[in-house]
């Protein structure tokens, strides 16, 4: 594969030259405010760099899944909003649509060094489209904003896995270049899919088993030790025969599971599976609760309606003990509904002994868009960890070993 880097790009000379970026600058709102601005801080260094440099820097972006159509919600005024306050010296204006003629406008208006974002890709259902020509129509669109000698560079790496119009077709269209993100998060996944330092522990979580089907597949034989909590370890449980009240459970799994257990055990992966539970008595911040062995859930005075929000104290004590003989160590999907702090003890335990593995020099990723904003939220400093990434789906699609579109493209 030849992937053109940004450093390749700059040292051609871009003064003057309509330069496309598409970035990742989907982040999580609270209302118009920015409440994980990760992704972000992420994408500035590359944005600063081509606008040091002189280029008239144009921004693609997705926010959150509109239907193809303009909607104020999915609007990247917050997001742009929050760059300007991070990097003022940019100047950056947000265009009042996405390929249009305020967006042609403002783009053949720009001076060198600044900055237009345009308005979110998913306002025209040509992006998401599965129609190669619709994309391909779209893609024309947005590379004609660049003018006659443009340049196209990928820095989105959560959004690689998709076969969007703005991150796959666009780069058939214009010279294509790998931005610093990309080279980055790929470098560090890399270290994760061969030559892991051993022992390798892999801590998953997350509401649904089925989003980490593929990649528990992948990592069996490995990883060394797979740690499971969230929702999808009532899934496990209910694999291994007990009971689990109300919990989240995906019938329909369990036997893939039952599958993966086995095949584990052979390939000398080990499962480690919570021993005990937080089982509360409904899905509230101030739901009565109580810790209960894993095996035994219905044994809580909320009998068959207790449900598990939190993997207990001494799943957490054992987690982390795992964590920290670990030389290299992935984690994806938080252990409870640490959004209510009654269920955030498992994923702070965690988070807090990725953090102390770090210190002692082991290797440790935090992948994802929830485990990134569950980090942040419980006050962990982004430097606490190895990597903090900003794909959640593309860094899972990069362990299952698949084949990432975005990438692809960039082959040239
Ligand atoms: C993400 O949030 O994982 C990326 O920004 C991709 O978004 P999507 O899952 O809506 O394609
Ligand atoms: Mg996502």
């Amino acid at each position: 594969m030849t992937l053109h880097t940004l450093s390749e790009l700059i040292d051609e000379g871009v003064r003057g030259r309509h330069i496309l970026i598409r970035s990742d600058l989907n982040v999580p709102l609270d209302g118009s405010n920015v409440t994980d601005d990760g992704r972000i801080k992420a994408s500035l260094p590359v944005i600063k760099a081509l606008a040091d440099a002189g280029a008239r820097v144009l921004v693609s972006a997705h926010l959150g899944r509109p239907k193809g159509a303009p909607e104020a919600k999915y609007s990247l005024a917050p997001a742009v909003a929050r760059l300007s306050e991070l990097a003022p010296e940019l100047n950056a204006v947000l265009a009042a649509d996405t390929t249009g003629p305020a967006a042609q406008a403002a783009a053949a208006d720009l001076a060198d060094g600044s900055v237009l974002v345009l308005q979110n890709v998913r306002f025209d259902a040509r992006e998401t489209s599965k129609v190669d020509g619709e994309r391909a129509a779209f893609a024309t669109e947005l590379a004609a904003l660049t003018g006659s000698n443009g340049a196209y560079v990928d820095d989105a790496f959560g959004a690689v896995h998709r076969k969007h119009a703005s991150v796959y077709d666009i780069a058939k269209v214009l010279p294509s270049y790998q931005g610093d993100l990309v080279r980055t998060e790929l470098e560090v996944l890399r270290k994760l899919t061969s030559d892991s330092e051993r022992p390798y522990v892999v801590v998953l979580g997350g509401s649904k088993v089925s989003d980490k089907l593929a990649v528990i597949d992948n990592l069996i034989g490995k990883a060394d030790s797979i740690l499971v909590g969230g929702g999808m370890l009532f899934t496990f449980l209910a694999a291994q025969g007990h009971k689990v009240g109300s919990s989240l459970l995906e019938v329909d799994q369990i036997p893939v599971v039952q599958d993966y257990l086995k095949r584990a055990a052979a390939a000398g992966t080990n499962f480690v599976l919570p021993t005990d539970v937080v089982v509360a008595a409904g899905f509230a911040a101030d739901a009565a609760h109580e810790v209960v062995a894993a095996d035994a859930i219905e044994s809580s005075a909320f009998g068959a309606s207790g449900l598990g929000l939190d993997i207990g104290p001494d799943s957490a004590a054992a987690f982390a003990t795992a964590i920290s003989g670990a030389k290299t160590v992935f984690w994806n999907g938080p252990m409870g509904v640490f959004e209510f702090p009654a269920f955030a003890a498992g994923t702070k335990a965690v988070a807090q002994a990725l953090a102390a593995n770090t210190s002692n020099g082991g290797f440790n990723v935090v992948g994802g868009g929830d485990s990134a904003a569950a980090v942040r939220t419980l006050g962990f400093a982004d430097d606490a960890f190895g990597h903090i990434s900003t794909g959640g789906g593309a860094s899972l699609e990069f362990l299952e070993g698949k084949e990432l579109p975005g990438l692809n493209a960039l082959d040239r």
